[in-house]
């Protein structure tokens, strides 16, 4: 008897495991990216091909090139340097009618965290 239920403890060990990893790795997942993000490289080409369609002046935040950058400063959407901040919460939130790519949000996402540089 004592032997059996070692052996199911032994057995349950991994696979326990495994799912605290793998839940771990979810959660983590949105926050995550690899690498540097650059506005003029990264962000303007997301703003262009999936938000100026709406984002033209006439909604806000203005996201046309070249009038971006100052309407998402003067608009205080780029603070706190976190999720909470209104260009991401916003663009993320259930009732926005277009939903992002999961790169696409890490890139904003680290642009935001990195202080949102006009770089
Ligand atoms: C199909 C039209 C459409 C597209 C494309 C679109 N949006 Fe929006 N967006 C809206 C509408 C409508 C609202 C206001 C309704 C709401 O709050 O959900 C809004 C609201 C927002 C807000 C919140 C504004 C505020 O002051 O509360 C942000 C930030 C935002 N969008 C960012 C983006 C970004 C970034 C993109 C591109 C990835 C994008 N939107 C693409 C229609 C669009």
């Amino acid at each position: 008897m004592k032997l059996y239920k070692l052996i199911v403890i032994i057995l349950a060990l991994p696979l326990l495991l495994v799912i605290l990893f793998s839940c771990e790795k979810e959660t983590l997942e949105p926050y995550e990216f690899a690498g540097d993000v650059s506005y003029s490289s990264d962000i303007i080409p997301i703003f262009e091909s999936k938000c100026i369609g709406c984002h033209a002046g006439n909604r806000e935040p203005n996201l046309i090139t070249g009038e971006a950058y100052e309407s998402l400063r003067s608009g205080n959407y780029l603070t706190p340097a976190d999720e909470s901040a209104l260009l991401f919460s916003g663009m993320t939130a259930d009732d926005h009618p277009v939903k992002p790519s999961e790169e696409e949000k890490q890139k904003i996402l680290k642009w935001i965290k990195d202080g949102a540089p006009e770089n």
